[in-house]
C-alpha cells in the first residue's frame, strides 16, 4: 500500500510537470530542456531593447538613406555582367545584386535589419551540404540530411547540393547558431511535420518553399547530438518560434498549412519576417498565444517587404502584448482582416499597402479581440504613411508613434506608393551562381 502510495505521488508530481510542459510538445520536462528554457529566458532578456521605437526608427531611417542615394541605378551597374538585377529594397541591396553569392553566402548574415538584425545564424560555421532529402529516422537521423545538420552542436551553414523535396516525418528540431539556405536549390519543406524553433538563439531561415504542412503525430525526436525525448503532436505550423530569440525568416514563400504559417510565442523576441511570400491560407501568423502569458511583453518583430497575397483570410499578424513594426508590407488579399490582437500590442505600422476585399463588411484593417473600446483605446495602434486602397480603413488607437521620438531622428519609411517596388521579389528567389539573384 505504501509502495503504492508512493508511486501514485510519483505519478501525480510526474503529470504536473507533464501537464506544464504539454503545451510545448515536450513530453517530459527534463533536465535538459529545463535548462534550456533557463537559458533561453535569459537571452529573450539580453535581446530585449527597452526602446523598441529606436529601433524601428533606425529601420526606417536605412530605408531612406538607402533609396535617397541613387543605389538602383549603382546597383544595375554593378549588376550589368552578369544579367539585370533589381534590387528593391535595403535588406535584398545588400546581397542580391552580387554576382559572387554562392561563393560569399554568409554576407547574408549581415544583411537582416530591424529587431532581428543581430541574428548571424552559422556565420561562424562552416557550410554543411544536404545531400538526402529523406527523413527516415528521427533518433539517429542520417548524415546527410537536414535534420542530422539542424542538430549539431555547432555554428553551421546549410545549403543544398540539388533540388530537393523534404518531408518531414516529425518536427524539424532546430539548435543555436544555424542558418539553412536554400539559394540556388528548389527545396520544398512540405506535406509532412513542420519546423520547430524552441528555445533556440540566433537562426536564420533563408530561400525556402514551406506548403501543406501537417501536424506531426508526435513520437521520440532527437533535438541535439546528446539528447532526445518524447514529444507530443506538433502543431502543423510552417514555422513555430518558441521562447527563442534572434530569428530571421527571409524570402519565404508559404502556403497551405495546417495550423499558422508563422507562430512566434512564449516570449520569443529580436525577430524579422522579411521579403515572404504568404498565399492560400487563413490564420497566417501568431504573435502571442495567451492573453494570460505576459512574459510576452518582451516580444519585438519586425515585418517587412512581405507580400501578403492570394487566398489568405486573417491574422497577418494576430498580436498579443509585445512591440511589432510592420512597414513596406503589400497586403493585396485579406477575407477578413490584415491586422489584429489583444492584450494590448504595440503596432506600428507604416508605409504599408492595404488593399480591401471587395466584401463591404471587412475594410477593416485593424481587428481588436476580447475588450471594449473603453480598454483598446489606449492600445498604441499607428497609422503612418499606409496607402489604403478600395474603401480599407484603419482604426488606430493610442498615442502618437512619433511624439515618443526625438525629431530630429524621425525619417518615415517609404510611402506605401513605394510598396509594390519594395516587394517585387518577395518569396523564394531562383539563384543561379556567378549571377544576380
Ligand atoms: C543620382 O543620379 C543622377 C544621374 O546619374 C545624378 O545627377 C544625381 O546627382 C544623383 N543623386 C544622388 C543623390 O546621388
Ligand atoms: C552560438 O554562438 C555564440 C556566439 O558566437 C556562442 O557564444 C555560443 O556558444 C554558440 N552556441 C553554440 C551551441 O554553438
Amino acid at each position: 500500500m505504501e509502495a503504492f502510495n508512493h508511486r501514485l505521488v510519483i505519478f501525480l508530481f510526474a503529470s504536473a510537470i507533464l501537464i506544464k510542459a504539454l503545451e510545448a510538445n515536450i513530453a517530459v520536462f527534463d533536465e535538459v530542456w529545463q535548462k534550456r528554457a533557463e537559458e533561453a529566458k535569459k537571452a529573450a532578456n539580453e535581446a530585449y531593447n527597452p526602446d523598441p521605437e529606436n529601433v524601428a526608427k533606425d529601420f526606417n531611417r536605412r530605408i531612406h538613406e538607402d533609396s535617397e542615394t541613387n543605389s538602383t541605378r549603382r546597383n544595375l551597374r554593378k549588376a550589368r555582367k552578369g544579367g539585370p538585377c533589381l534590387a528593391t529594397n535595403p535588406i535584398d541591396r545588400c546581397w542580391r545584386c552580387r554576382t559572387d553569392w554562392a561563393t560569399d553566402r554568409k554576407r547574408l548574415a549581415g544583411c537582416a535589419l530591424g529587431f532581428g538584425r543581430r541574428t548571424t545564424g552559422g556565420k561562424d560555421g562552416k557550410l554543411y551540404v544536404v545531400t538526402n532529402p529523406s527523413d527516415s529516422d528521427t533518433v539517429n537521423p542520417q548524415p546527410g540530411t537536414l535534420r542530422y545538420a539542424v542538430i549539431q552542436p555547432y555554428p553551421l551553414w546549410i545549403i543544398f547540393a540539388h533540388d530537393m523535396v523534404i518531408r518531414l516525418s516529425q518536427e524539424l528540431m532546430m539548435t543555436d547558431n544555424k542558418t539553412i539556405d536554400a539559394r540556388g536549390a528548389n527545396v520544398r519543406i512540405c506535406n509532412g511535420a513542420q519546423i520547430t524553433i524552441q528555445f533556440v538563439k540566433n537562426v536564420i531561415i533563408h530561400g525556402l518553399h514551406i506548403h501543406d504542412i501537417q501536424p506531426g503525430n508526435g513520437g521520440m525526436i532527437r533535438d541535439s547530438v546528446d539528447h532526445f525525448g518524447y514529444r507530443t503532436r506538433s502543431d502543423g505550423d510552417g514555422i513555430s518560434i518558441y521562447g527563442s530569440t534572434n530569428i530571421w525568416i527571409d524570402h519565404l514563400s508559404m502556403s497551405k498549412c495546417y495550423d499558422g504559417l508563422i507562430d512566434a510565442i512564449q516570449a520569443s523576441t529580436a525577430i524579422t519576417i522579411s521579403n515572404c511570400h504568404f498565399t492560400n491560407h487563413n490564420e497566417v501568423m501568431l504573435f502571442g498565444g495567451s492573453d494570460s502569458y505576459s512574459g510576452d511583453e518582451k516580444m519585438q518583430i519586425t515585418v517587412a517587404f512581405n507580400h501578403f497575397g492570394r487566398g489568405l483570410t486573417q491574422r497577418m499578424p494576430r498580436c498579443r502584448w509585445g512591440f511589432i513594426h510592420v512597414v513596406n508590407n503589400d497586403y493585396t488579399h485579406w477575407l477578413m482582416y490584415a491586422i489584429g490582437g489583444s492584450q494590448h500590442p504595440t503596432i506600428i505600422s507604416q508605409g504599408n499597402r492595404f488593399i480591401a476585399p471587395h466584401n463591404p463588411a471587412c475594410k477593416e484593417v485593424t481587428k481588436r479581440d476580447y475588450a471594449p473600446e473603453s480598454v483598446w483605446k489606449s492600445w498604441n495602434w499607428r497609422s503612418e504613411g499606409d496607402l489604403l486602397l478600395n474603401g480599407a480603413f484603419f482604426v488606430q488607437s493610442g498615442s502618437p508613434f512619433t511624439t515618443r521620438m526625438n525629431k530630429k531622428d524621425v525619417i518615415k519609411a517609404k510611402p506605401g506608393t513605394f510598396v509594390t517596388r519594395l516587394t517585387r521579389f518577395a518569396g523564394s528567389l531562383d539563384c543561379v551562381p556567378n549571377k544576380p539573384c
